[in-house]
Order: structure tokens, then sequence, then C-alpha cells
């Protein structure tokens, strides 16, 4: 096993009604920016409970923040932090409306242009020049929630972009399983496979001797085969649920990644197609996914088969197993949903590789994977079999 350090200061809390919780986790006497989406949070009753339990504090709203999250709509709110002086944000929303409070949080105090926070990757240890924020989730889905990550789209040059660092973790977050029944199936099935993958990113790589890691991994991917295509149809089950909300938490705070490699080659590429084409996040991993394992395939051979045995309970050799293994996920995309073909998403596809690949190299991405061979050449191979 790898060495590690572990940690994760996000409160969590996890159940029906807890948004009850709120005036308790918010810092007495804060001067709360409220951030939400597109207005689902009005919809569906989220708003009310919310303001309803910060009655007492002085709270500033921002709405507007779009999917996949914009960094010149999110200046927007750190100018307002700056004016008025908040000192605590609350996001009330999904990964784009969480991720897009990472952002403001780390702007609002950034000595240099924004911009370079996305550009150069910024990472942020030091809490006292971040705002503090708290979440309430509204989608599970990438777990935000419980980690220390965000992406955010520059629309001005059609890229998205990561960044984050240990100051970046949520102070709290409220967790209710019981949002999930306004969600549109199409985002239920987007939360399931987005948060599979963020497990096969960290799973499906060499075979090493982090054996509990592989174990609670496995359990996740299981508990989503086992709750994935019921809660898309019965989201009003709590059971189905809390399971659901629960796996996708799990699934990237951090917990499965301690001690062993991790890929996240998938989730690069799957980026530049969400800039490009505003293809959902978790519909690009299920269209890049795949044929990435295919490529790599000498690379991950030995996981994909004891994912194969394990999951799916393949029997034959490592070989048949392994290959069986990739098929048997694309089915479950496809149970879950996902269309796993480029050209079935959009029709603007054939320039696609070459115009990742220049990027990539722009940007100095030349070796990515768990062992750094995932070269520009295999990159095209990877896209041009998605198409
Ligand atoms: O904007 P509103 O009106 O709230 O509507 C949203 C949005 O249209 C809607 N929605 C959310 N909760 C709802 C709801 N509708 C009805 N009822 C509810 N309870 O769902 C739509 C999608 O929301 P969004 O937040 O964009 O989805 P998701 O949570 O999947 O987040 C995706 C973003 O997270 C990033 C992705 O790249 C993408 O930008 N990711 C963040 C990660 C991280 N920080 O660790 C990791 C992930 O791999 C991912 O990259
Ligand atoms: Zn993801």
């Amino acid at each position: 096993m790898l060495d590690f350090e572990l940690y994760n200061p996000t409160k969590l809390v996890f159940g029906k009604g807890k948004i009850d919780k709120l005036a308790s986790l918010v810092p007495v006497k804060a001067k709360i920016l409220l951030a939400y989406g597109g207005g689902s949070i009005f919809k569906n009753g989220i708003y009310e409970q919310a303001i309803k339990n910060l009655a007492g504090f002085e709270v500033i709203e921002f709405g507007g923040i779009e999917a996949n999250p914009h960094f010149e709509t999110l200046m927007k709110a750190v100018e307002i932090v700056r004016d008025k002086k908040i000192d605590f944000i609350l996001a009330v929303g999904g990964g784009s409306v969480i991720d897009g409070v990472k952002f403001i949080s780390a702007a609002v105090l950034f000595e240099g242009n924004p911009i370079d926070i996305l550009k150069k990757r910024i990472l942020f240890k030091d809490l006292s020049k971040v705002i503090p924020f708290g979440t309430v989730l509204t989608l599970p889905a990438t777990g935000t929630e419980m980690n220390s990550g965000a992406v955010v789209t520059i629309v001005a040059t059609q890229e998205k972009l990561d960044f984050g660092g240990s100051a970046m973790f949520p102070k709290f977050s409220i967790c209710d399983p019981t949002v999930i029944v306004s969600l549109p199936k199409r985002q239920l099935q987007n939360g399931v496979v987005d948060a599979y993958v963020h497990v096969l990113e960290q799973y499906l790589t060499y075979s090493h001797d982090g054996y509990l890691q592989d174990r609670i991994s496995e359990g996740i991917l299981q508990t989503l085969i086992q709750v994935g295509p019921s809660v898309v149809e019965n989201p009003a089950d709590y059971t189905l649920a809390s399971n659901f909300m629960w796996s996708c938490t799990m699934a990237l705070n951090g917990l499965i990644q301690k001690g062993v490699p991790s890929d996240w080659a998938t989730h690069m590429i799957g980026h530049e197609l969400t800039a490009l084409y505003g293809i959902d996040h978790a519909r690009t991993l299920a269209i890049i996914g795949p044929n990435l394992y295919r490529v790599m395939f000498e690379t991950k051979k030995g996981k994909l088969a004891q994912y194969g045995k394990r999951i799916f309970n393949l029997t034959g050799s490592d070989d048949e197993i392994a290959n069986e293994a990739i098929n048997k996920t694309v089915g479950f995309f496809q149970t879950m949903g996902m269309k796993t073909k480029l050209s079935e998403c959009t029709g603007d596809y054939t320039k696609t590789a070459d115009f990742i690949v220049d990027r990539f190299e722009e940007r100095g991405w030349k070796a990515l994977g768990e062992k750094q061979n995932i070269t520009l050449e295999k990159v095209k191979k990877i896209i041009e079999m998605s198409f």
C-alpha cells in the first residue's frame, strides 16, 4: 500500500428533514450569500425550507449558476461577496452550484486575476484566504459535498478546468435523500453513472495490495448496480434514495483513493466534450470510459479481470473476463439510459480528437493515467473509438 494522509473536515449531516439543522450549522451572526442554480429549488420547496431555517440571519441571494458553472457568472457573485462583506456562503444545489461556490469562496480574497485559479490550477491550503461555505445537496452524483475539488467552465475559451486544495472542503453538507424526488430521470441516471465512474477511476488501475480500498470500491459499485436502475424509477423510495446518495458521496470523498493509484483520464477527456458540445458530465464518461479501458487493456487487465470476477461473476481466462467486464460496463451504462457513442450525442464530432489532443499538448498534459502511459496518441485513439 502507498503511504497516505487522510484529511476530511466536512461535517456531513445525512437524513430526512435535516435541513432543519441549518441554523445550528451556520456560524453565529454570519452574513450569508445563499447561492443557487436555475431555479429548481423554488419548485421543490428546498428554497422555502432553507429560508425558513435561516430566519434571523442576514441573507443575500445569488441565483443563476448554470449547470457546468461559468467563470463569468461566478465573478458576479465574487463582486457581491466583496461589496456586501459576506462572511459565509451557502450553496443550495447540485454539483454545479457547489463547485461554483467553491470558486467564489477561493476568488474573493485571491490576489491577482481569479481566472488564474483555473488556468494555473491554484492549490488552496490556507483557510484564512477563503470564505467559509456549507452546502445543501440537491443532486447526488459528484461527491463535491464532501471533497475539496471543483470544476468551472470559462465560456470565453470553452475550457472546463478544475482546481481545489485542502481549504476547499465544505464546512458542512446537508444530505437529505428525499430531495431527489424532484430530479428529472436524466439527472438521476447521470448521478448513478458519474459516481460509478468515480469509483472506476480509482479502482481500474493496476493490481496492488490495497485490499480494503478494493473491497470498499467494489461495495460502492455493487450498491450502485443494485439501486441504480430502480432509483431512477422510484426516487421516492427512501431506501433506494439514501443508498444512492451515500454511495455517490463515498465514491468521491477521498477515502477509496488513499494508498492506491488513480487514473482520472476519462474525466480529463470527458470535461473537454462538455466544454465543446455541452454534453452532460456523466454522459461524457459513459462515452469515453469503456474505450479508454479497451485502449489501455494491457495496463488495466489485472484489475479488469478482478472487477469482472467480483462484480459480474464472470468466468474464463483473465483476458476473456477483462474483455467481457468492459462489455458489461457498457451494458450497465445503457441500462442507465446512457448513449455510449459521441456520434449519438452531437453531429459535429469529426475534428474532436485532433482538437483535444492539441489542447492537451498546449497544456503540457502529455502523459495521463495511473502509469502516465496514456500518451496523446492514445488519447486520440480513445476519442476516435468513441465516434
Ligand atoms: O440549476 P437548477 O435549477 O438547480 O437545476 C439543476 C440542473 O439543471 C437540476 N437539479 C439539481 N437538483 C435538483 C434539480 N432539479 C430538480 N430537483 C432537484 N433536487 O439538475 C441539473 C443539473 O445540475 P448539476 O448541478 O449541473 O449536476 P451535477 O450535480 O451532476 O453536477 C455536475 C457538475 O459537477 C462537476 C461536473 O463537471 C459538472 O460541472 N463535477 C464536480 C466534481 C467535484 N467537484 O468533485 C467531480 C465530478 O466528476 C464532476 O466533474
Ligand atoms: Zn465525475
